[in-house]
């Protein structure tokens, strides 16, 4: 008969989860002081239940000696959970309420920058790649579209680089859309030029690394929810400060706007969370 390992009981000490902290910026330059505590103590006890340690001083030794570990807690505290089309309502309403306007603002430039800030493996960037190419049509070729996608993960960077996809992830994409935008080899779907050669990955954290500037959509979506409200505050005016005038920013849906740049913003679908840089009617 199998035998299940018993569940461990997770002795929570503040002194030794302040080590802990410590020891993982330490090590891994991750800093965690910024991030909801009960969501981090959550996180971390995945990894504690995971490795039977008792203590977050025992954890602590494992994570010193196990070269392994440090890959593995960062996968589990920074959940790179996403997926092409991320509620496509938001999408919708994105391409029918905000892409006019964009695209009239931008005539005469015919310059479009887009950020997708903590895009993971790819996908929102990918989507809001193949919004703007479905709705300029035959005059995207007229236009120069640089798309830029930022993380801290660096294996979720480099699956994003290689624009590769399994056929699951792939299930909702309506088949119009696999055959316009994707080849299918080696039994994965792999994102054709057309979006290759418009995207940008590359490593930035948006909490200690110098803001971004110049673009006109910025997604930033299911990231900043893990993060206490005082830094909240200062990565929304960084974003509307990182727009070009009357640029667009949208967020997670479960995310709120708050501090100063709530004031700043002029919401422009507030159930899909898209505002605009400008001033409130
Ligand atoms: C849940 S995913 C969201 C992906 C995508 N934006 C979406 O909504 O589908 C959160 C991503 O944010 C990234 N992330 C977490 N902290 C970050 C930081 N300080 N700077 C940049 N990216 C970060 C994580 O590595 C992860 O890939």
């Amino acid at each position: 008969m199998m035998k299940f390992a018993e569940p461990v009981t997770i002795q929570e000490d503040e002194h030794e989860f302040a080590y802990l902290k410590s020891l993982i910026k330490k090590r891994m330059g991750f800093n965690c002081d910024d991030y909801k505590q009960p969501h981090l103590k959550r996180r971390l006890a995945v990894r504690l239940r995971a490795t039977q340690s008792r203590s977050y001083k025992e954890y602590a030794g494992i994570l010193m000696k196990d070269e392994n570990e440090p890959p593995r807690l960062k996968e589990t505290l920074t959940i790179n959970v996403t997926e092409f089309f991320r509620n496509p309502e938001t999408y919708e309403a994105f391409r029918r309420e905000a892409l006019p306007l964009l695209v009239k603002a931008r005539e005469g430039t015919k310059i479009i920058k887009a950020w997708s800030a903590g895009c993971s493996n790819g996908e929102e960037l990918c989507s809001i790649a193949i919004m703007l190419l479905e709705f300029l049509g035959a005059s995207a070729r007229k236009y120069n579209i640089q798309l830029l996608g930022t993380d801290i993960d660096d294996e979720s960077l480099e699956k994003a680089k290689s624009g590769i996809y399994q056929p699951k992830i792939l299930e909702k994409m309506s088949k119009e859309r696999l055959d316009r935008f994707f080849i299918y080899k080696d039994a994965c779907y792999q994102v054709k030029d057309e979006i290759r050669g418009r995207v940008n990955f590359k490593r930035h954290d948006m909490i200690s690394d110098p803001p971004l500037r110049g673009f006109d959509i910025i997604f930033c979506r299911n990231v900043t929810i893990y993060f206490d409200q005082k830094l909240q505050e200062k990565l929304y005016l960084n974003f509307y400060n990182a727009l070009n005038d009357n640029g667009f920013f949208v967020m997670g849906k479960t995310e709120s706007l708050v501090g100063p740049a709530d004031g700043l913003f002029k919401p422009v679908d507030p159930r899909e969370r898209i505002y605009q840089k400008g001033r409130k009617l």
